[in-house]
């Protein structure tokens, strides 16, 4: 009988365990892809079972072969005890914050938060008592004040969203965790391939499976990893909240895993060209990607990370009217809000609008891309199309 455990789950290099982690075949009729169970029901073969509850599966919405796949992988490439599932990337971010908190506690937010992470801290975390503080991710002197005061959570995002700033993730752990505080951090940027925050000191890791681990813009799905008593309590908010995913959705995760790992090195090398080429066009004011030397944030991206993937920004001096024209002229980089997948994207966010603990200059207008599975030679003349609009 042949025995696929250690790939199954997990004890070899990275590009093994993207491509055979998750399930054992031989649990399946040998299939090497695991079935894609749509369920509510489970049957029980006595009262006992079901009154004891000592069958593994019981009910659709806590867990299926599909599910566990999916989970597996996740546990094998984060290092983690435990993930769950939820529908999305957002909630990936919230259920993980509300699991942690309750009325009359603080918690640290960093000040480069995906948006709609901010909206819930602002919005449900608040309404339910929750005093929510933001902060510069890069300003320690003030961090160290922010957690004099008895702070239940810190929740960080690395790099941080439209400005990529990259924060020394170990150094705000280390100091979280020495006055009791949950530490949880959005990783979707890095994938689990390129960093590992429970490595860094943090209890909780998510992503927005939306992203590079689905990698082909046809799905929403978040993860959410942790070890010990913080992911416990994402176990219990998950549970009461009635989370569900999506079989199909989890399938595609899954397939998307398989190629994850090839797919980002082509997104990195399209992105380091594009990155180069625009940090030599005078027309650009500065290249926010950690991965290319200079840029901000590089030292520690390369003291922490092991490699970058394919969403940046670079920023123009001038009227967002003119960076518009850039974005507008483009033809290979559609305009989208996501990223991930195999296109290339260009957005231009209104940076100022979503900071509150930092300040954006009104003239630096920032213009986030996505660097897609493309030849970068025509994603860079379709940059210098958009950038000759400048004059
Ligand atoms: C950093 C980050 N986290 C979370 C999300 C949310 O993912 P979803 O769209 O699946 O809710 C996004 C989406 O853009 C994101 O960029």
């Amino acid at each position: 009988m042949k025995d696929v455990s250690g790939a199954a789950s997990g004890r070899y290099r990275r590009a093994t365990t993207v491509a055979r982690a998750g399930n054992d075949p031989y649990e399946f009729h040998g299939f090497v892809n695991p079935p894609v169970v749509h369920a509510s029901t489970v049957l029980f073969p006595d009262v006992e079972t079901s009154v004891n509850r000592t069958q593994r599966y019981q009910y659709g919405r806590r867990g299926t072969p599909t599910t566990d796949a999916l989970c597996n992988v996740m546990n094998a490439l984060e290092g983690s005890d435990a993930t769950f599932l939820v529908p999305t990337g957002l909630a990936a971010c919230t259920v993980p914050l509300a699991s942690a908190t309750k009325a009359g506690d603080r918690v640290l937010v960093v000040d480069n938060a995906y948006a709609p992470t901010r909206k819930f801290c602002n919005g449900f975390l608040t309404r339910f008592g929750v005093e929510v503080v933001y902060f510069d991710p890069l300003d320690i002197e003030t961090y160290d004040r922010l957690l004099e005061k008895p702070t239940a959570v810190v929740f960080l995002e690395a790099p941080g969203s439209l400005t990529f700033e990259v924060p020394d993730v170990p150094l705000l752990a280390q100091k979280a965790k020495a006055v009791g505080a949950t530490v949880m951090l959005d990783n979707t940027w890095a994938s689990p391939l390129y960093f590992r925050p429970l490595d860094h000191g943090c209890d909780i890791s998510m992503h927005a499976a939306t992203k590079y681990l689905g990698g082909h813009s046809d799905l929403l799905l978040g993860t959410i990893s942790g070890n010990g008593e913080a992911i416990e309590k994402v176990r219990e908010t998950w549970d009461e909240w009635g989370e569900h995913v999506a079989p199909d959705d989890v399938y595609l995760t899954l397939r998307g895993i398989k190629t994850l790992d090839v797919r980002l090195e082509r997104h990195a090398r399209n992105a380091m060209i594009v990155a180069e080429w625009l940090a030599a066009d005078p027309r650009v004011d500065r290249v926010l990607y950690p991965a290319l030397p200079g840029a901000p944030g590089h030292e520690i991206w390369k003291r922490d990370f092991t490699g970058a993937t394919g969403l940046f920004g670079f920023t123009l001096k001038g009227t967002r009217e003119a960076a518009a024209r850039v974005v507008d002229t483009l033809e290979i980089f559609g305009i989208g809000f996501s990223w991930g997948g195999f296109e290339s994207l260009a957005t231009l966010p209104n940076v100022q609008a979503v900071r509150s603990a930092t300040a954006w200059p009104e003239d630096e207008q920032v213009i986030r891309i996505h660097i897609g599975l493309e030849d970068p030679q025509d994603l860079i003349e379709d940059l210098e199309k958009g950038l000759a609009t400048l004059g």
